[in-house]
């Protein structure tokens, strides 16, 4: 019962949040479509294309964190053959609105021990 309650919420509330999109969420999805896809996927699964195994999943990251990541890799702080070059393809409002929409993607966890699901809240 508590994981059909779950679900519902679940549903609930990411048709409404699909209706009103902030204009930072759209510039993301639209950068994310456009750039990051084919390797983090839209919702931050790394995704089978080439070396999916080194790509990071980045579904529900906090948002500082990304982008912090993203601007030492476009300051040339860190360097990597891919991600280096992506952030060179972002402005400093891109790299908000990527971050805010792979930030704003729930999941809910199962923990092993208790044998439940629960919402991961931020
Ligand atoms: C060609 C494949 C590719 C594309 C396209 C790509 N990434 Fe990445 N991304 C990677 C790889 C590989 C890493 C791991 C880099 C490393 O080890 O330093 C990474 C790392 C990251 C990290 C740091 C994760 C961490 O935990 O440190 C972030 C954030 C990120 N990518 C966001 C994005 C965003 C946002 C886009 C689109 C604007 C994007 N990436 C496009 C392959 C890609």
């Amino acid at each position: 019962m508590q994981k059909l309650i779950f679900l519902i919420v679940f549903l609930f509330s990411s048709s409404s949040f699909a209706e009103e999109l902030s204009k930072e969420m759209a510039n993301g999805r639209l950068k994310v479509q456009k750039v990051c896809v084919t390797c983090h996927g839209m919702n931050g699964q790394a995704t089978g294309a080439g070396n999916s195994v080194i790509i990071p999943n980045i579904t529900a990251q906090e948002k500082n964190y990304m982008v912090a990541r993203l601007k030492a890799y476009k300051a040339g702080e860190i360097k990597h053959p891919q991600m280096s070059v992506v952030a060179q393809m972002l402005s400093e409002q891109d790299i908000n609105d990527v971050a805010e929409w792979y930030s704003k993607i729930k999941i809910q966890i199962f923990d092993p021990e208790r044998k439940n699901w629960r919402q991961y809240n931020k």
